[in-house]
């Protein structure tokens, strides 16, 4: 049910939740939905509520919420804060994100989208220099690399119309850990080391991250009281407390100190917008997925159509592969396309995820072959970031998040006095066509920037629905996001454990470059050689990637299964109903 016409955010004076309030329009494209791809069993209660975070305090914290008597959206506000306290190299409050909210009384889903946005001064040629050509790290370091922040104009709207406990208390395990500080850890270390120049450049956030301007050695603690400070604005103030009053305007004098182009007016002007989600079928099973300006729910349906033209239960392992990557490679192709900013671009989502085009597209896969990726048509011109949780309640509701500031770190810029970190989201604009960027992904027009567009985003948090129960999936890793959910998504489907899906040993192919990423000691010697007979270019990349988070309800035996990556130190948690 591909739609990404924008619907009118709600009410906020609606308490507890537009979906059941919404006008004639929303409730006709549920309906529609529900009848084109109906929810087989009634909704039901999961016999345990579960959190699967990529940080152990913030699925604690997640999990006192519900103890609290939040539901699952309340929980999301306290996680999505708490994360951007303690992962401050993934996401946060400079930062933005797509939140998938699964209502049990509706039996409805919405996207929330707080996404980023190019400032209103923001121009297409503005990482370009007199030549046209990029300048190298102009949109990824500093504040000239930072989109206008949706996350925090994210979480106050699901608190005001989805949750039912206020931001004072669910912000509150996120302000006290911005106080008291967390622990440095290994991964932290690896992370700012590989973002220590953009660190360093910005002295208030070298005082915030680093220890005597160098990365700071396991178990410092990490303290943020200008980040608290902040937080509890928002706590008083809602969305005031951020884009109006002092913090936008020590966020904007900061931004300009430094050579950004962010005006008040950018701030006031930010609004998140609620969006059908991409829905499909795969197998008997309901995909819902992130709608633009995430290209994940088009690319992964995409995906799936061209699989389902084929029964790969049956291929042997290498036919498997071969056919898997020749698929994600021409998925990847129209994602750098055609995907873009619906609301300032016309995307074609209707055909991309007709069976028609799937069956036109997979005519083209040569069974022993790989297709060069210039040989197909008509395109003109490593994932350590982000970061992504589920929940579900006991009273069957749900949330799928992701969420991102870009690169580690960001921009690796403070805005000075408020302690926060601004993300460097405007890389994932094709800042010219054909030019690649962090993630070696390429665009074209439809993602060219323009004032006020949101940026493409791979961002793909994701449900899957059947009688067999729901799962609730994501996963960070920039461009490789979406074959991650795709590969976690078909081991589902196979009947795997959520383990499973998140364990999965992972390959990638995005179009270009023309290469198959594998993960070490992803494929054995002999799949290879195989794969590279038949023309593939087999990358061993130096690390895993990826950060799974699952849930799964199986609702035929009622029972809760919860997964978080082994790749990541994430904490996977459980609490079974009384
Ligand atoms: N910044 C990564 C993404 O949105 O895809």
């Amino acid at each position: 049910m591909p739609n990404t016409s924008a619907l009118p955010a709600n009410n906020k004076h609606q308490p507890h939740g537009s979906l059941k309030k919404a006008p004639a329009l929303r409730w006709g494209f549920f309906s529609l939905c529900l009848l084109l791809f109906p929810l087989a069993g009634a909704a039901g209660q999961p016999r345990s509520a579960a959190i699967a975070t990529a940080h152990p305090d913030a699925s604690r914290a997640g999990m006192k919420i519900l103890e609290a008597g939040g539901n699952a959206f309340d929980a999301a506000v306290t996680v999505s804060a708490a994360l951007a306290v303690v992962e401050p190299y993934s996401s946060g409050l400079g930062g933005g994100g797509f939140w998938l909210l699964h209502r049990a009384d509706t039996q409805g889903e919405v996207m929330i989208d707080g996404r980023e946005k190019a400032p209103l001064a923001a121009t297409r040629d503005m990482y370009l220099d007199d030549t046209g050509k990029p300048i190298a790290g102009a949109s990824v370091n500093g504040p000239l690399a930072a989109g206008i922040p949706g996350e925090v104009a994210a979480l106050v709207h699901i608190a005001d119309n989805y949750g039912r406990l206020p931001l004072k208390q669910t912000l509150a395990p996120a302000i006290r850990l911005a106080e008291k500080g967390f622990e440095v850890d290994e991964h932290y270390r690896r992370m700012a080391a590989f973002r220590l120049d953009a660190l360093r450049a910005s002295p208030a956030a070298a005082r915030q991250f680093l220890k005597d301007n160098d990365v700071p050695p396991v178990g410092y603690i990490v303290r943020q009281p200008d980040l608290a400070k902040t937080l509890r604005f928002i706590a008083d103030q809602g969305r005031q407390g951020f884009y109006g009053g002092e913090v936008a305007r020590r966020m904007v004098s900061s931004v300009r100190a430094a050579d950004g182009i962010w005006t008040e007016k950018d701030l006031q002007a930010y609004q998140i917008v609620e969006r059908p989600p991409i829905v499909g079928k795969y197998r008997g099973w309901r995909v819902v997925s992130a709608a633009p300006p995430s290209s994940g729910g088009i690319v992964l349906l995409e995906m799936l159509n061209m699989l389902a033209l084929q029964d790969i239960g049956k291929m042997n392992t290498v036919d498997r592969i071969h056919y898997v990557v020749e698929v994600m490679r021409r998925a990847y192709r129209d994602r750098a396309q055609w995907l873009g900013d619906g609301d300032f671009v016309q995307l074609p989502v209707q055909r991309l995820l007709s069976r028609e085009y799937a069956r036109r597209m997979a005519v083209g896969i040569d069974r022993e072959r790989a297709t060069p990726s210039r040989q197909l048509k008509s395109f003109r011109a490593e994932g350590q970031d982000t970061t992504h949780f589920s929940i579900l309640d006991k009273e069957g509701n749900y949330v799928a998040a992701t969420l991102s500031i870009n690169y580690p770190f960001g921009s690796g810029f403070v805005a000075e006095g408020t302690g926060v970190l601004l993300n460097d989201e405007m890389d994932d604009f094709s800042i010219k066509p054909g030019v690649a960027n962090v993630y070696g992904l390429v665009g074209a027009e439809a993602n060219a920037i323009e004032p006020g567009k949101r940026m493409l985003s791979s961002m793909s948090p994701t449900f899957l629905e059947s009688d067999q129960g729901v799962a609730i999936l994501g996963t960070p890793g920039g461009s490789r996001i979406i074959t991650m959910v795709l590969i976690g998504l078909l081991e589902a489907v196979d009947g795997k454990s959520a383990l499973e899906w998140v364990k999965q040993p992972r390959f990638h192919h995005q179009y270009l470059p023309d290469e198959i990423q594998l993960e070490p000691g992803g494929f054995s010697e002999e799949l290879r050689l195989e794969l590279e007979k038949r023309g593939h270019k087999v990358v061993v990349k130096e690390r895993p990637w990826g950060n799974m988070q699952a849930v799964f309800w199986n609702r035929k035996e009622n029972r809760v299964e919860v997964a978080s990556d082994p790749r990541g130190g994430g904490l996977a948690i459980k609490a079974t109903n009384k």
